[in-house]
């Protein structure tokens, strides 16, 4: 099942799925992809939060053992299903943050990595084992991984499985930073984002999304009309005033 846990304008998902460490099987990423649209279209959350039940795992990958059923036709639509989940932590129009708390494999990595930032507990573990099942990565890890790390470090990872410690992954940029416990820090984050400009934050993440990806030129256009129509709302009247006042302000996302 997936938890869901509302702490004024911070959404906390958890995956819990404890007796086979997070894995996630049809149910469970069907409500997940279920959950992450309702805290996408809700307003009122600002900020999201991904993590894991218990302390061993965020999630342990996509469930193996009903992956070994599988045939074609419907492993295209179990790829889809992760896809789309992912897409969701990649493109709300909200910060995502994923809070790794224990193993996150295979397709419990890629979803952290579809999530706009990663903290990770001391004792995580991230990877994409998928090389050692005789498949590969199929929620996005071919792809996101070297967004994130570059493509040698991704490739490396991906090609053979390795599985990386908490201060591996913050070496080569995989997570943001390591903290126990976790959550705190994900929360202070999200806290943080949630005091900001939903506007602002919107407009960022769509463009940032754009970085790695399409014509720079094109994007810097897009950069520089999205700056230009921000000074019609109420935040951005907001902020600036606030700074010239000398006090916090207090944005409404209008
Ligand atoms: N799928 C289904 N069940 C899983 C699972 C998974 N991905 N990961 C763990 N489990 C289950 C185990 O089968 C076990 O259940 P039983 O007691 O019923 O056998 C339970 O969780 C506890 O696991 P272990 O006894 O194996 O725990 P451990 O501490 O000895 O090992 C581990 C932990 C190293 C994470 C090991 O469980 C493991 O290697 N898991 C698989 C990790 C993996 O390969 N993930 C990638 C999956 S492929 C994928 O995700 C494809 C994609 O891109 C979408």
């Amino acid at each position: 099942m997936i938890g869901v846990d509302r702490d004024a304008a911070v959404a906390v998902l958890t995956v819990d799925r404890q007796e086979a460490l997070n894995a996630l099987d049809v149910a469970t990423l069907t409500e997940l992809r279920d959950r992450l649209h309702d805290v996408a279209a809700d307003e009122e959350v600002r900020a999201v939060i991904l993590t894991g039940a218990g302390e061993k795992a965020f999630v342990a990958g996509a469930d193996i053992k009903y992956m070994s059923g599988l045939g074609v036709e419907r492993a295209k639509a179990w790829g889809a299903l992760g896809h789309e989940a992912g897409r969701l932590l990649e493109t709300m129009p909200k910060p995502t943050i994923a809070a790794v708390n224990g193993f996150a494999l295979g397709g419990g990595c890629e979803l952290a990595l579809a999530c706009d930032i990663r903290y990770a507990a001391s004792g995580a573990k991230l990877g994409q084992p998928e090389v050692n099942l005789g498949i590969i990565p199929g929620w996005g890890g071919t792809q996101r991984l070297a967004r994130v790390c570059g493509l040698g470090v991704a490739k490396e990872l991906i090609f053979t499985g390795r599985i990386v410690g908490a201060e591996e992954a913050l070496r080569i940029g995989l997570v943001n930073a390591v903290h126990d416990p976790v959550l705190d820090k994900a929360r202070e984050t999200a806290s943080l984002l949630a005091s900001k400009s939903p506007i602002s934050l919107r407009i960022m993440k769509e463009l940032a999304n754009r970085a790695l990806g399409g014509d720079h030129a094109t994007n810097l256009e897009a950069e520089g009309e999205s700056f230009g129509e921000l000074f019609s709302s109420d935040d951005a009247k907001e902020g600036l005033t606030a700074f010239v006042e000398k006090r916090e302000a207090v944005f409404r996302g209008r």
